[in-house]
């Protein structure tokens, strides 16, 4: 085989004016047989071959549907409960301008300084600011605050009731900015906190505050390219003076398996770097060593398995987290704060460690640039507890999506305010003045 007469995958996807997973599909299916280069096994293409194939598919539509939506004009966010920026760089990418970021963890706002020297980051707790000479100023108001639970009185719960929480101040931000639009993120056990009563409460607060509620949806990573299957819950709200619906962002069909995370493919233009990580201590190793990839503690012999998980053994359920250890061909569970962590073990396929600091970023979907403050726990932290930039960036689309027709919407209106001043002044030449000064069209152009 001779190098130089193949093309990369991404040669030939580009020759023939396709997406490179549409040639892997092809490739699966037999509709398109790769080559494979003989050490990285990457998919290669005969060039003749290639060649003498342009033009033949142009009839083919791609399958592949895409959220992306130009923005019309800057928007602009204001970031609550921002961490390390997960959000934030999902917002950026979709052309959302961050204009002021809040977090209280120093190491956060350290990382967020350190990538985005430019960015406004307000570091301290959220109640001891004021956001009000950002009102007018923003388009949108997000924010992942922690949930929760609040002490209800049998009634429906307003902002006041609410005092004290978090929920509480992120309700009085909007309501001291009233942006057009305001995203709140949070864990999927938000539906069933308090028998559903935390979220009732929250969607009865916003409406007290003036936003219309759009049904709540819980959004699966995995399906907006994210190699790892965190769900989030999210609620929207709009402003009740605008009429114009918000829509999530359409699910994709394609899955990312760990392999995209850490390899050269799709995701990623290079194999993930090198970085510290943390180790499991020996008894957890000896143990995690007995399990294969896609393996978890029912892999283990049986007085391992009655050893290791101790009283869970005897509690019933999956407890599919348990001594897990993940394939390279499947997303990753969620991941979580600390990556050694009992209950929650998510080992990589091939060495008996957990995931790496710059791993553990991949598979948030974090680039390779985004540079993490703090110790090694520090960093560990603020990438489990992010949104990943993926899931931010497709949020992102749907956000711009609702404030394109807004603007539109906007832009309409002032072009019929316009064409009725036209349309007096054009009258003025047949209309007597004093029959004009009556019609309530002629006093609002006036002003
Ligand atoms: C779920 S994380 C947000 C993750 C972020 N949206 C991202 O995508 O990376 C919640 C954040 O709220 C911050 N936080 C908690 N209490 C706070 C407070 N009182 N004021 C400001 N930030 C707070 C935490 O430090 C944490 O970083």
């Amino acid at each position: 085989m001779v190098i130089k007469d193949y093309y990369s995958l991404a040669e030939a996807a580009k020759k023939l004016g396709k997406s490179k997973e549409t040639l892997r599909r092809w490739d699966r299916n037999e509709k398109l047989v790769a080559a494979r280069e003989p050490i990285s096994n990457y998919r290669i293409y005969k060039k003749s071959e290639i060649d003498s194939l342009i033009g033949l598919f142009d009839d083919d539509i791609e399958e592949t549907m895409n959220n992306f939506e130009k923005p019309l004009k800057q928007y602009k966010v204001l970031e609550l409960f921002a961490g390390a920026g997960g959000l934030a760089i999902g917002l950026e990418k979709a052309g959302i301008q961050c204009v002021a970021l809040n977090e209280i963890d120093k190491w956060a706002c350290q990382t967020l300084r350190e990538n985005r020297p430019n960015w406004n980051v307000l570091e301290g707790d959220i109640k001891s600011f004021n956001f009000e000479k950002y009102k007018g100023e923003v388009d949108v108001v997000t924010g992942g605050f922690p949930c929760q639970a609040f002490s209800y009185a049998g009634k429906k719960l307003g902002l006041e009731d609410a005092r004290g929480t978090l929920f509480y101040e992120f309700a009085r931000v909007i309501n001291e900015v009233k942006p057009p639009i305001c995203i709140g993120e949070n864990v999927k056990g938000l539906l069933s906190h308090e028998k559903g009563k935390t979220l009732e409460g929250m969607i009865s607060i916003l409406d007290e505050i003036g936003y219309n509620v759009i049904p709540h949806k819980v959004l699966k990573a995995i399906n907006y390219n994210v190699p790892q299957k965190r769900e989030r819950l999210i609620l929207v709200g709009v402003r009740k003076d605008i009429d114009i619906n918000y829509e999530y962002p359409k699910p994709y069909n394609k899955i990312y398996n760990l392999i995209d995370a850490l390899k050269k493919g799709d995701l990623y233009d290079s194999d993930v770097p090198k970085s510290e990580g943390s180790k499991y201590p020996q008894y957890k190793k000896e143990v995690l060593d007995l399990v294969p990839p896609k393996g978890y503690w029912r892999d283990l012999p049986l007085d391992i398995q009655k050893e290791y998980m101790g009283k869970s053994f005897y509690l019933g359920g999956g407890k599919t987290g348990m001594a897990r250890r993940i394939g390279w061909d499947e997303p990753s569970l969620t991941l979580t704060c600390s990556p050694a962590q009992k209950q929650t073990e998510r080992c990589h396929p091939d060495e008996t460690r957990p995931f790496s600091v710059r791993e553990y970023a991949r598979i948030q979907t974090f680039p390779d640039q985004w540079k993490f403050m703090g110790s090694v726990s520090q960093q560990y932290k603020q990438i489990g507890n992010a949104v990943p930039c993926n899931l931010g960036l497709e949020i992102g689309y749907s956000i711009v999506k609702f404030l394109n027709n807004y603007h539109r919407r906007h832009q309409e209106n002032l072009a019929s305010i316009s064409l009725d001043k036209e349309s007096i002044v054009s009258s003025n030449t047949f209309v007597p003045s004093t029959s004009r000064a009556t019609s309530p069209t002629a006093s609002i152009s006036s002003k």
